[in-house]
């Protein structure tokens, strides 16, 4: 009897250490939507590339002069929010922001936070 619960037991334990080595390293995506830690790399300001993404996927709800519309304005975004903040944001969006990691490569997120980080 004693024996079969150790063997149980163990069971248990080397399920929970191999679900524990499988979790263990999350992709980035992985820790922005569990709000864990991450930095987002330095870039150079790409504004070219930014305002075609911009153009063609944010300006229906944040306007033609990031003035805002059913979405809040982008003007002044870099100064209050910080580049992970805008990077969550626009990975996972919520509260009618839609969510952008399916759509956007990292890169692509990468890019326009830096733009929008500039907008102080
Ligand atoms: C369908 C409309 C819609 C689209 C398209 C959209 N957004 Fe948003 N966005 C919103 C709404 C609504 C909010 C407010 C969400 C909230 O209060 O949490 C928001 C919030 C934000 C915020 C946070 C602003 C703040 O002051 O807290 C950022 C940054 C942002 N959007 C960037 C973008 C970018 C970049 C794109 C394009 C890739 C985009 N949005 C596309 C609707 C949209």
């Amino acid at each position: 009897m004693y024996k079969r619960i150790m063997a149980v037991l163990i069971g248990i334990a080397c399920a929970f250490g191999v679900y524990l080595i499988s979790s263990g390293l999350p992709e980035k995506k992985d820790a922005v939507a569990e709000g864990g830690k991450f930095e987002v790399p330095e870039r150079a300001v790409d504004a070219p590339a930014s305002e075609q993404l911009y153009q063609s996927l944010c300006i229906s709800c944040h306007g033609d002069q990031l003035q805002g519309a059913m979405g809040p304005e982008l003007a002044h975004v870099g100064g209050k929010l910080t580049k992970e903040q805008l990077f969550k944001k626009i990975s996972t969006g919520g509260r009618g922001m839609p969510a952008f990691q399916e759509r956007l490569t990292e890169e692509e997120i990468i890019t326009l936070t830096t733009w929008l980080a500039s907008k102080q």
